[in-house]
């Protein structure tokens, strides 16, 4: 089935204002929050100082944010666990989105796994250790291109069983991530999509096109790696832009990805507290035209837009 809702948000610029997903009564601000910083070194673990977590997710909350992204295979279990440690009982608003589609291997590997049974496990997994009867949004994580980019893999048999689970109650909305717009497609014949969780930043556009095309379906685009992630954004414009407006040059990154468009979604991840201020704080800052312009020059031109 294919969306057709248009975007909705509030004029609030809080968190920069909200956005509901399509289809459902699940209001997020878009400035939110990804838990998979706070693991110990190759996301694997727990983390150095597990106080500290804690700390970093109930500051979140209590700041507002209502959309915690998450998966399972993170630690593994360790973040859930700690979600739940800091949130549980969960404030009636809070949505929070984990993933699907891979397995860790002893040796800290990722395995991609869209087997029915791991897909059954994992939401088994994600629903203990996060202490839920159902979870919010749940995202097929596909492999594509050994996993750091998209590829045209058919999506249909992993969807179906999530699908399944859904009408089973085991899950409220279902998501992809690390897709193209031919598998949302193939996916929206089976079920509803919400969201779409792809690698975009300042300086990462591939996905341009698709953006704008999940805009007029009126689905969420949530850019995982949106401070570069494991190589943090590097660039003499995001420095200067900085400089000129009093900022960081990763508040910078934020307020460009809230500029880009309505239905985009923050989930930055952080395991410190100065941080997540910081980035909570980049929903406040309005990039002039000027400083969009040059921002629009740093990505590859591969990447940009036609
Ligand atoms: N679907 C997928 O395949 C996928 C893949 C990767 C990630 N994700 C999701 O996307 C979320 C975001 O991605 P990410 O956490 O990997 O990368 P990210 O948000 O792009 O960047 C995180 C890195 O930036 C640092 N950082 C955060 N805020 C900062 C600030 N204000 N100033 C300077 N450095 C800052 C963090 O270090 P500190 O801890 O020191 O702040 C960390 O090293 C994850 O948490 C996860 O939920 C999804």
């Amino acid at each position: 089935m294919s969306n057709s809702n248009e975007v909705q948000t509030s004029d609030a610029t809080k968190l920069g204002g909200s956005f509901t997903l399509p289809g459902t009564s699940m209001t997020v601000q878009r400035v939110g929050y990804g838990a998979m910083q706070l693991t110990g070194p190759g996301v694997w673990g727990p983390p150095r100082d597990p106080h500290a977590a804690v700390a970093v997710l109930r500051e979140a909350v209590a700041a507002g944010v209502n959309h915690i992204d998450t998966s399972d295979f993170y630690g593994p279990h360790v973040t859930n666990q700690i979600i739940r440690r800091a949130l549980h009982p969960y404030p009636e608003e809070l949505v929070i989105a984990t993933k699907v589609g891979a397995r860790r291997g002893k040796d800290k590997s990722w395995i991609h796994d869209v087997s029915r049974q791991n897909l059954i496990d994992s939401v088994h997994d994600n629903l203990r250790n996060l202490g839920l009867d159902a979870l919010d949004v749940v995202n097929l994580r596909a492999w594509g291109d050994n996993g750091q980019a998209p590829g045209e893999e058919s999506l249909a048999e992993p969807m179906t069983v999530l699908a399944e689970l859904k009408q089973q109650g085991l899950i409220r909305h279902l998501g992809l991530s690390n897709v193209t717009p031919t598998q949302l497609a193939e996916a929206q014949t089976i079920t509803e999509i919400v969201c779409v969780q792809n690698l975009y930043n300042v300086a990462r556009r591939n996905d341009d096109v698709f953006v704008d095309d999940l805009v007029r379906q009126g689905i969420a685009y949530v850019p995982f790696f949106p401070l570069g992630g494991f190589n943090p954004l590097q660039s003499a414009a995001l420095d200067a832009a900085a400089a000129s407006l009093g900022t960081t040059p990763m508040q910078v990154a934020l307020a460009w990805l809230l500029q880009r468009s309505p239905n985009m979604l923050l989930i930055p991840g952080t395991s410190s507290v100065q941080h997540l201020r910081e980035n909570l704080q980049a929903a406040a800052l309005t990039l002039p035209a000027d400083t969009l312009a040059k921002l629009n020059s740093i990505c590859a031109k591969s990447e940009r837009k036609a």
